[in-house]
């Protein structure tokens, strides 16, 4: 008996996934994210469940303003386009979501209003003076990330403006030094501005918060994590939430606040809203004004209310479910939940956090082409399919990283799904259709159906009681995100299937007329096992369970608890799925190679997500306040050729090289390039080179840097060199010929 048909009442369910960011791809890492979700939805659907999948895109914020602004086009031309590769992304993986919107819509904009106006009714909203840097050639107040300068510890250069990647340390942007503004290079001035905050500190809040987090929404090690952040009880840790930002913004305005914006992470959760508002007044495919309830709604129209409104939702019992990243969780475990509570909504019944993706046992990488875009994947002719599946045998429901280890994937891929699996149909199939027209064995019932009471005797029932038995534990798993039980479950099922089938060593029995019935109930049980394991990894690989179905001749998409039997005929068989080539993946990962930037800079990625869910657990509110996560994101893909030809690289003669005094890694180049006067440059390569053999060398230098001033004096550009992760360090020379002065291009 299965758990669906215990509970007599469909459930109805709103799900989540995090909104990705309107200014990079879809990549390998966020599809964790989204494929996890997708699957659970699926599931859920699959049992009858009234469930309504949405996201959106997340389309505010100082990133994308600056963004569309260096590529010519308005933000709105920005968002659009990338909503429409964004979708084109996820279609491409099958994440079905019942709506896919922006974060810049009408509904998201009235309900993010309407969230501040209670907010402020309840006194939870204050206006604060906030010293800020300021760009004064761009006009405009610079979030952290996009002010510089050097370490206020270690002095390491081309620091961000809240921590330092050279030596971990953690700081308010106003202690750099000789800090510069990453927009226009301008050196920032400090400038007050009114802020409005949320007063999380407030009593209200905090013991709220310290309930809900307790309450079982969270998985354990995300409530421990929410313990630290609140303190001990009386401790009041929390500080209040900056909410604002000025103009110039990519977002909403503020209400009654000329100039002042809602900070992107205001209104990116009750996007969760707006996109679900969006849904509900779709016309439906039946015609009717409204969209209706899948299969378990019974055809009434979906009701805003009923999900978000915290009396209608608590009448009906309606579910709401966010799936999101690790480094996400501090705005949604603590600043969502407070807002909805104190503007009358319902909040999450549960957030469903996961962890990172890592490539190979490593961070995602540019140089490394493990940055891997959900475009070049697809791209390769890779089966989308396979993706799932491995995530799904990857993941368990808590918050640990997974790892998709390329060569573990081909290998699983290959072995398990292709030829454990898939082979279970090719294999029983071919002799069906040879040797029997494609009919199952006759059973006793004259329409072919199946019948229960005659299953224990004969041959083909042997196999799908295998893969029938303990059914109810693939669906807790599926119910509790342990997916990588699930395929082991069902993996282990197929294993049986195989073994089963090759005891009676079917390729044998063709040699024999008297083996004929045998022969045809081994392959017709061997086929009727295929469909229940289908039916098990629907959710996971919904594609070829739509084909196997076809081929079997099922209805589609199977139903939970509605054990699918096979009657009279297949069709004749048609390969469901082929095996990766090695090929495919060695392209893909050439593909995502940078090879433009040897050194990790911001454009790498680097420090992706998972630094940021470090500084938070390192201080907090601090960070949680700034764009985080979010800036940080935004520097990603591809740069254009403009770019490219803003740096004004030159063939360099060194005319003298020698140390420097009290410098540990410096040489102190004289560079000749074609101008009047030498160029000074301090290089770190002191480790590398006798300066006395650098002397009379030609190499590249990058003219166009500005003069930095350094301990030793001023240093009027840089010298290139590579580096990587085996020892030594390199600079680089042009070929024979080459003039000092010469620009590269
Ligand atoms: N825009 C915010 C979310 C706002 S939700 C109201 C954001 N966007 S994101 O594009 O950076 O990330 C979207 C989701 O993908 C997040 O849940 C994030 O944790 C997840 N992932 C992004 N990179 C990831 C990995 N490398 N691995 C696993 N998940 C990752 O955050
Ligand atoms: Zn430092």
């Amino acid at each position: 008996m299965s758990i669906s048909k215990m509970s007599a009442e469909p459930r109805k369910i709103l799900v989540t996934s995090a909104l990705p960011y309107a200014n990079g791809s879809i990549h390998l890492g966020h599809l964790v994210e989204y494929i996890q979700t997708d699957i659970w939805v699926r599931f859920q659907k699959m049992r009858g469940n009234e469930v309504h999948y949405v996201c959106a895109d997340d389309t505010h914020g100082t990133p994308i303003m600056l963004r569309a602004e260096k590529e010519g086009i308005t933000p709105e031309q920005l968002i659009d386009r990338v909503w429409h590769e964004h979708k084109a992304d996820f279609d491409g993986f099958h994440v079905e979501f019942d709506h896919y919107g922006s974060t810049n819509s009408a509904e998201t904009r009235e309900y993010a209003q309407a969230i501040y106006r209670k907010l402020k009714a309840a006194g939870l909203i204050e206006v604060r003076s906030v010293e800020q840097f300021y760009d004064p050639i761009k006009n405009m107040f610079l979030p952290d990330r996009f002010i510089k300068g050097e370490c206020p510890k270690c002095g390491a250069k081309d620091q961000y403006g809240d921590n330092c990647e050279a030596c971990g340390a953690a700081y308010a942007p106003t202690e750099l030094k000789n800090p510069y503004s990453a927009v226009s290079g301008a050196k920032p001035e400090l400038r007050n501005s009114d802020h409005y905050f949320f007063k999380l500190s407030a009593d209200t809040c905090q013991k709220f918060l310290r309930e809900w987090t307790r309450s079982g929404a969270l998985q354990p090690e995300a409530a421990n994590k929410m313990q630290e952040w609140l303190g001990a009880e009386g401790e009041n840790k929390l500080t209040d939430w900056d909410i604002s930002r000025d103009a110039p913004y990519f977002g909403f305005e503020i209400p009654d606040a000329p100039g002042k914006y809602f900070y992107v992470w205001l209104d990116a959760p009750v996007g969760y809203m707006g996109s679900f508002k969006q849904l509900c007044s779709l016309p439906s495919p039946t015609g009717g004004e409204l969209a209706r309830g899948p299969a378990g709604g019974g055809g009434t129209p979906v009701d805003f209310d009923e999900f978000w409104d915290k009396q209608k939702a608590e009448r009906s019992g309606t579910e709401l479910y966010h799936f999101i990243g690790k480094d996400i969780l501090y705005f949604h475990a603590l600043f969502w939940p407070a807002m909805l509570q104190h503007a009358g909504f319902r909040t999450p019944t549960k957030l469903f956090a996961h962890g990172f993706l890592t490539v190979n046992g490593e961070k995602m990488s540019k140089s490394r082409g493990t940055f891997i875009t959900a475009e070049s994947y697809l791209k390769q002719g890779l089966n989308p399919e396979y993706l799932r599946y491995y995530y799904a045998a990857k993941l368990n429901g808590t918050m640990e990283d997974i790892d998709l280890n390329l060569e573990d994937f081909v290998a699983r891929v290959n072995s398990d799904l292709v030829g454990k699996l898939v082979n279970i149909a090719s294999r029983s199939a071919g002799f069906l259709t040879k040797y029997f027209d494609g009919y199952l064995s006759a059973w006793p019932k004259n329409d072919g159906t199946l019948a229960d009471d005659i299953l224990g005797s004969t041959t083909r029932s042997e196999l799908p009681v295998i893969v029938w038995d303990g059914s109810e534990e693939i669906e807790l798993a599926y119910e509790n995100r342990e997916y990588s039980k699930v395929i082991r479950e069902i993996m282990h099922r197929a294993d049986l299937i195989n073994q089963k089938y090759d005891s009676y060593k079917p390729w044998n029995l063709t040699k024999d007329e008297s083996q004929r019935q045998l022969l045809h109930d081994v392959c017709s049980a061997a086929i009727d096992a295929f469909a229940l394991l289908i039916y098990h990894i629907q959710p996971i690989l919904p594609e070829l369970s739509r084909q196997a179905a076809e081929f079997l001749q099922l209805p589609f998409p199977l139903q939970w608890g509605i054990k699918p039997n096979l009657t009279k005929r297949i069709q004749p068989y048609q390969h469901l799925m082929t095996r990766i080539d090695q090929k495919q993946i060695d392209a893909m990962i050439d593909s995502n190679k940078d090879s433009l930037s040897p050194s990790p800079s911001p454009a790498s990625g680097r420090g992706e997500v998972a630094q940021s869910e470090q500084r938070h657990a390192a201080h907090q509110q601090h960070t949680a306040n700034k764009e985080v996560a979010h800036a940080e994101k935004d520097f990603e893909s591809f740069i254009g050729i403009e770019d490219f030809a803003k740096i004004d690289l030159r063939v360099a003669k060194i005319v003298n090289a020698e140390h420097v005094e009290g410098a540990e890694k410096l040489l102190k180049l004289t560079l000749d390039i074609g101008e009047e006067q030498t160029r000074t440059v301090f290089a770190g390569i002191k480790s590398a080179y006798d300066p006395e053999k650098l002397k009379g060398r030609m190499t590249v230098m990058v003219a166009n840097l500005a003069p930095r001033k350094m301990k030793f004096g001023l240093s009027e550009g840089m010298v290139l060199a590579a580096s990587g992760d085996a020892s030594g360090l390199f600079i680089l020379s042009p070929d024979d010929g080459a003039q000092p002065g010469m620009r590269i291009k």
